[in-house]
């Protein structure tokens, strides 16, 4: 018998997820350097096991997904830390965990490098001060960036005040998103080759960040020569760390048709899931795929979500058999940025999260509940029955 699935639903397909992951292990290790898994793409605890059984280590970007590391995959998982922000009190608690570990800036470099455990490589994160993508809000490279220090500043203070940078000896740059186009990391890399050579040479490590979706490239060979570059002329220890390209296609959010009514001559089919569960629907204003979505299909609808924000909607959907209250609704390529930024808007409940294993059976990870909704209000203890 199959379990049925209570919606809404966060399911990740391990076939799925197992293919993604192993396309990207052997490419890592055809150009020849090491796969971190970035887990603010998805932190689901399944999900960071298995990963962890085919990659080099995490590349967190704050202390609970450290520690959250640390808790699922073990203490012997290579951890790295790359942040805008690091606490002193963080690098206290954890910073003995850390392999590798990011500054942001000069001067949290300035403020903690004395705290930095010996094991620890410390590394800083480089601006290359290129801009590939055309959304500011997402482009680290953008006038007054808050992220990394301006490779200029970095190409002088290297020859000005070389002190500073004693004990550095790794560099992290990330510049893109969504990018299927290997030639902007082709052009990072030249951009450091030709602004910081020598300090290139004095480096251990580099980490090349996440932005790329592999699976979707045409055409690598862009990717395995700026690797070649960092690793072959300058003898570096190369680091990638994708998150989306390889958790997307896994994910799927299952929903059900609970109202259906006319609007404006429209059908408007209202789901049990919003795009509280789908967050970046709402950032980016994009249509999600949707399973049995035709185009030219008869039967046509605006997919709405349930919270009372106008704009929560997933856009216009045509389907051969029309929807009917009780239908289900699959959302595909759910995989990133969805469990990980869901949040509780109007007080609805997270998706309950489930995993399909290779066999085809179904296991139910974790249900939301009114008590831990009421936990991030504040309640202690649940008075109300
Ligand atoms: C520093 C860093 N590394 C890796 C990633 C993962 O990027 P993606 O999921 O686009 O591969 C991000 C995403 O924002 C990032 O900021």
């Amino acid at each position: 018998m199959t379990t049925p699935i209570k919606t809404p639903a966060y399911i990740t397909d391990e076939c799925f997820l197992e293919r993604d992951v192993l396309a990207l292990r052997k490419i890592a290790d055809e150009a020849g350097c090491k796969l971190l898994y970035s887990p603010k793409a998805n932190s689901v605890s399944t999900v960071l096991r298995k990963i962890a059984q085919h990659v080099d280590g995490f590349g967190c970007s704050s202390e609970y997904e450290l520690k959250l590391v640390d808790r699922l995959c073990g203490p012997e998982t290579p951890l790295h830390l790359v942040s805008p922000l690091l606490k002193e009190e963080t690098l206290d608690e954890i910073g003995s965990r850390l392999d590798h570990l990011t500054l942001n800036s000069l001067s949290q470099w300035a403020l903690l490098r004395a705290k930095i455990p010996q094991r620890t490589q410390a590394g800083l994160r480089v601006n290359p001060e290129l801009s590939f993508i055309g959304d500011p809000r997402y482009d680290p490279c953008r006038p007054n960036s808050k992220l990394g220090v301006p490779v200029s500043k970095l190409a002088e203070t290297a020859s000005n005040d070389p002190t500073l940078l004693q004990g550095i000896n790794g560099l992290h740059f990330h510049n893109n998103c969504d990018e299927t186009d290997f030639a902007s990391l082709l052009a990072t890399t030249r951009r450091l080759q030709d602004r910081i050579p020598e300090f290139l040479e004095s480096l251990t490590w580099i980490n090349m960040g996440g932005g790329y979706l592999f699976d979707q490239a045409e055409n690598t060979s862009d990717f395995f020569r700026a690797v070649e570059i960092f690793r072959d002329t300058f003898g570096l220890m190369v680091f990638i760390e994708p998150g989306a390209a390889m958790v997307r296609r896994s994910g799927m959010i299952e929903a059900t048709v609970h109202d259906l009514f006319e609007s404006d001559g429209m059908q408007v089919a209202v789901l049990d899931t919003t795009v509280n569960h789908m967050a970046e629907v709402f950032e980016f204003q994009f249509e999600p795929d949707v399973l049995g979505h035709v185009d030219g299909g008869v039967h046509d609808y605006l997919l709405a979500g349930c919270t009372c924000l106008a704009g929560d909607v997933f856009g216009e959907y045509t389907f051969d058999t029309p929807l009917a209250v009780g239908s289900r609704v699959t959302f595909l390529n759910m995989g990133a940025y969805t469990m990980s930024k869901a949040h509780r808007f109007n007080g609805v409940g997270l998706p309950t999260i489930y995993t399909r294993h290779n066999d085809g059976t179904l296991d139910m990870i974790k249900e939301d509940t009114f008590d831990a909704f009421a936990q991030t209000s504040g309640v202690a203890e649940i008075a109300i029955a």
